[in-house]
């Protein structure tokens, strides 16, 4: 199955990503992330796009589409994948239709008031990338990932004027998708606000009845 998962910043579509990717045996493409380990390593696409996400901007199409191309075109994922923070423009979307079929796009919708609340307090791995939360799923210490001892640090993307500015760019260029492929049939809208494991149930009834 290949499937984009569509919705806010802090819809939830890299913490469901993460958990539907085994039951589907689809690997969880995150654009998001592959940006954040190139900076990380300090590479030149990581140089790049380092301050234009810290200050909640979108990276330029021509970068994105093409790292997503060159990544679609690998043998593990003929078959099924989750694009998770791509597209997340039209132009975007049309390039992905000329190298990719997607079967169906999960629309995650979360009201403004909980995403606020959840980046504001999302914890992050810096060695495996886990997404913790101060209050909906804090590491024990506060300090150190549960899963692989890594140190936990704050996006800097998720401060406050960067929060402002994610929620505006998707206004203005991400949610146009959600009538653009519902107008191409392949759209299916999830109620994201409630508790993960209430969502990834209403995520697989959903997709059982595709
Ligand atoms: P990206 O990393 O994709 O950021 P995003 O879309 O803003 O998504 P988030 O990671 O903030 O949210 P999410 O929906 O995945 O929620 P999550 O599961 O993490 O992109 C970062 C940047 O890279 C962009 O701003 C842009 O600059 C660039 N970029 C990426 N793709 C691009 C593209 N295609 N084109 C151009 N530029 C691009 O959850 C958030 C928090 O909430 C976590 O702490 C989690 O534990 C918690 N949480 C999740 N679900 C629940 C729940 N149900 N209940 C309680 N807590 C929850």
């Amino acid at each position: 199955m290949k499937l984009i998962f569509l919705g806010p910043p802090g819809a939830g579509k890299g913490t469901l990503a993460a958990k539907a990717s085994p039951l589907f045996n689809a690997p969880h493409i995150s654009t998001g992330n592959i940006f954040r380990e190139a900076i990380a390593a300090g590479s030149p696409l990581g140089n790049k796009v380092k301050s234009i996400i810290d200050a909640g901007k979108l990276v330029d199409d021509a970068t994105t589409i093409e790292l997503i191309r060159e990544r679609l075109a690998q043998n593990d994922v003929k078959n099924a994948y989750i694009l998770d923070g791509f597209p997340r423009t039209i132009a975007q979307a049309d390039a992905l239709a000329g190298f990719s079929k997607v079967d169906t796009v999960i629309n995650f919708d979360v009201p403004d008031n909980i995403v606020i609340e959840r980046l504001s307090g999302r914890l992050v791995c810096r060695k495996c990338g886990f997404n913790w939360h101060k209050n909906f799923n804090p590491p024990k210490d506060g300090k150190t990932c549960d899963k692989c001892g890594g140190e936990i640090y704050t996006r800097e993307d998720d401060k406050s004027e960067a929060v402002k500015k994610r929620l505006e760019v998707y206004r203005e260029q991400t949610a146009p998708l959600i009538e653009y492929y519902r107008a191409k049939g392949l759209l299916v809208d999830i109620e994201a606000g409630s508790q993960v494991d209430i969502t990834l149930e209403n995520l697989k009834k959903a997709l059982s009845c595709k």
